[in-house]
């Protein structure tokens, strides 16, 4: 497979989740370990263009695959997404950070103009609720990956204050 861009061969169990390869023995730490189960996000990367928990996919599984982890976003740290949250001062413990990055960079690159519908079906979890400010940093970045749009068509734009909360799969 390919790590950011590095073609990888890994001699371990094929069994093997994904998260453990890239933390254990590429030392790409900045994927998160925190459910185990597919559940909170944490441990999102990007796997053929798709956001994809690394916890719960094997290494077995990924022959030939292109993975981009949180590290390989941006060589510069300049992904629109990184900016946003930056900009948006997202961060609170910034445990969930990284997979969210990861996942919203997945979904602007599948959907430019995401609604509120496709916002709120991010499976990732922020246990510090920084939902409004990470809602915020997903308009920016869609707004700033978009330049050309025209005036008026964001469709992250509820009308609201921003500070409304927003509950990625359903939880709160
Ligand atoms: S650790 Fe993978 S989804 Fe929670
Ligand atoms: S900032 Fe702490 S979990 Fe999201």
């Amino acid at each position: 497979m390919t790590v950011n861009g590095e073609a990888i061969h890994y001699r371990l169990d094929p069994q093997t989740p994904l998260l453990w390869a890239l933390r254990d023995a590429s030392n790409l730490t900045g994927t998160k370990h925190g459910c185990d189960h597919g559940d909170c996000g944490a441990c999102t990367v990007i796997v053929d263009g798709r956001a994809v928990p690394s916890c719960s996919v094997s290494i077995g599984s990924l022959e030939g695959s292109e993975i981009v982890t949180i590290e390989g976003l941006s060589a510069s740290r300049t992904h629109p997404v990184q900016q946003a949250w930056a900009a948006e001062q997202v961060s609170q413990c910034g445990y969930c950070e990284p997979g969210f990055i990861m996942a919203i960079a997945a979904l602007l690159q599948s959907n430019p103009s995401p609604g509120p519908e496709a916002i709120d079906a991010l499976p990732n979890i922020c246990r510090c609720g920084a939902y409004p400010r990470i809602r915020k940093a997903i308009a920016r970045a869609a707004a700033a990956a978009a330049p050309a749009a025209p005036e008026g068509s964001n469709r992250l734009s509820n009308g609201s204050s921003g500070e409304e909360q927003f509950s990625p799969g359903n939880r709160s």
